[in-house]
């Protein structure tokens, strides 16, 4: 049985900036009748070059005000956040159920043939110590080589996904990873698959990337049933709405070009 729309719980999601926008995407495909928060702290990013406490109390504020607003699923759609603050949350929201993105290392090494594998992200997700257990994890099963990318999420926040620095960037950061012979690469960092196409292009055809955009969402419908009991009806879509401590117009543009589907954008209060 499903619930009907228009009573039905919303989930929240975020992100340092519209990097999380790729998970929403994913959510909307496999629960269109869920009513969609997404919080773009714009204004605040890039955490990845950040220090892990701010990231945390961002995490913390953002997180209270979707719970206000009725989330008791919330998707932390960011690799960054996710290490800094996942833990702390769960402990101070034992009533939420939260969703974590973590690098696709353990699709990334099953798919590899070579057993080469690049991974791509933050600088702080890479250093963090959440990340460096999984990566002692898949180390014997194969040789991994990490690029940090400082810079690139600043530059797709910017909404032209084909600027000459988001080019330049991609080609910077992708070049040692050819030069190592990865076959499979990791996108560790929920802005770049929007530049997917770039990466692709600068790493070769022969290069597999992996994006975890699709099992979050899956996560998520899982957590829901868990938390809500029933799933929402997927013939009624429910509303989306997207806040942001930036600037809505870049936030509005930015959804009609990457979303196929309708929302609303409003600054975050507060
Ligand atoms: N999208 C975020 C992630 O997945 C990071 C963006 C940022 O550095 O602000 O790590």
């Amino acid at each position: 049985m499903s619930l009907p729309s228009a009573s039905s719980p919303v989930v929240g999601v975020f992100d340092a900036g519209v990097g999380g926008l790729s998970v929403l995407r994913a959510i909307r495909r496999q629960l269109p009748g869920a009513g969609l928060l997404y919080v773009a702290d714009s204004g605040h990013a890039p955490y990845g070059e950040r220090e892990a406490a701010y990231v945390l109390e961002r995490s913390r504020r953002i997180s209270d005000f979707l719970r206000s607003q009725g989330a008791r699923v919330v998707v932390i759609a960011c690799n960054t956040a996710t290490v800094a603050a996942i833990k702390t949350l769960r402990e101070l929201s034992p009533d939420t159920a939260f969703v974590g993105v973590e690098p696709g290392l353990k699709p990334a090494v099953a798919l590899s043939r070579t057993g080469r594998v690049g991974v791509v992200a933050t600088t702080g997700t890479l250093k963090s110590e959440k990340f460096q257990a999984l990566l002692a994890t898949y180390r014997q099963q194969a040789e991994v080589h990490l690029q940090p990318c400082p810079g690139l999420a600043h530059a797709i926040e910017q909404g032209d996904l084909d600027s000459p620095q988001v080019r330049e960037l991609v080609q910077r950061y992708s070049s040692p990873l050819r030069e190592a012979g990865v076959d499979t690469v990791v996108l560790g960092c929920t802005h770049y698959p929007f530049v997917a196409p770039l990466f692709q292009a600068a790493l070769g055809p022969g290069v597999q990337l992996v994006d975890t955009a699709e099992p979050v969402a899956r996560q998520t419908v899982t957590q829901y049933l868990k938390m809500h009991g029933d799933l929402p009806d997927p013939a009624v879509p429910a509303p989306v709405h997207l806040y942001t401590s930036g600037d809505e117009a870049t936030l509005r543009q930015i959804a009609a070009q990457w979303l196929d589907f309708p929302v609303t954008v409003q600054a975050l209060p507060g």
